[in-house]
């Protein structure tokens, strides 16, 4: 089993969209994921909880529990836990920096977003761990063109000393309107651009994780084109 733990600094970055997200994509996927919320606003479990399978799916834990609870999914046959973190202070995230095989921090492309994102570097490699940014709520390219604020952000992320994930999330209503009806983006439309770029985010993720391709591949995704043509060396 490997382990994913999703952090920033920042309130409102995206943890949780990219987290449940991520954790559905997973398991449409043929990956067996399940999803731990570290965070004690419990947001992923508000999303999650009119599911039929929430149970199955979601744990509501706290950082302390989190070794144990690691353990428990690993012997339960999970092939993949995602941690929900809170925008808490270094020492509460720490615990799941500690557990995780890879961590994710999550940016928007605003300053004070890559102000936080360089705190979560700090952490990340303080204690040793892998890690990779993730850009979201990005503003959609327009005919190809990225927004002059992604590729500022592209640009400030070669410095983080972090792998830049090669797919950005876009800022998309559906990503609002698919948590109102407790739904990731693929299960609201599946061929949608959302879908598309979480199924890339994931294919990476997992690509990192476990050195495999999920047994359902990612589609190509254009925001991955459009990365390579900005000329920023996407990570392996
Ligand atoms: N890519 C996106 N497009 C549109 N809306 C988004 C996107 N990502 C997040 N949001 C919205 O932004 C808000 C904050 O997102 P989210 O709750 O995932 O952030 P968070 O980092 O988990 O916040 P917190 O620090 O409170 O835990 C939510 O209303 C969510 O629906
Ligand atoms: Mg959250």
């Amino acid at each position: 089993m490997k382990t994913l733990a999703v952090m920033s600094r920042k309130g409102g970055a995206g943890k949780t969209t990219v987290a449940v997200n991520l954790m559905l994509a997973a398991r449409a996927m043929g990956v067996r994921a399940v999803l731990a919320d570290a965070d004690p606003m419990r947001s992923a479990h508000e999303v999650l909880k009119g599911r039929d399978e929430a149970p199955a799916l979601l744990f509501e834990t706290s950082a302390s529990k989190l070794f144990t609870l690691a353990e428990a999914c690993r012997r339960g046959g999970a092939d993949l836990l995602i941690i929900d973190t809170p925008a808490a202070p270094e020492a509460d995230v720490a615990e799941a920096v500690k557990v995780a095989d890879l961590c994710l921090a999550v940016a928007r492309p605003t300053y004070l977003d890559l102000a936080a994102a360089v705190l979560s570097v700090a952490v990340i490699q303080r204690l040793g761990r892998e890690g990779l940014i993730v850009l979201n709520q990005c503003p959609p390219a327009r005919s190809g063109v990225e927004p002059p604020g992604v590729v500022k952000a592209f640009e400030a992320l070669r410095f983080a000393n972090l792998p830049v994930a090669p797919t950005a999330i876009r800022s998309r209503l559906v990503y609002q309107t698919a948590f109102a009806q407790g739904r990731s983006v693929l299960e609201i439309d599946a061929e949608g651009s959302a879908a598309r770029e979480v199924r890339s985010l994931f294919g990476h993720v997992w690509r990192r994780l476990s050195g495999r391709q999920p047994a359902t591949a990612a589609g190509a995704n254009d925001d991955l084109i459009l990365t390579r043509g900005l000329g920023l060396a996407p990570s392996a």
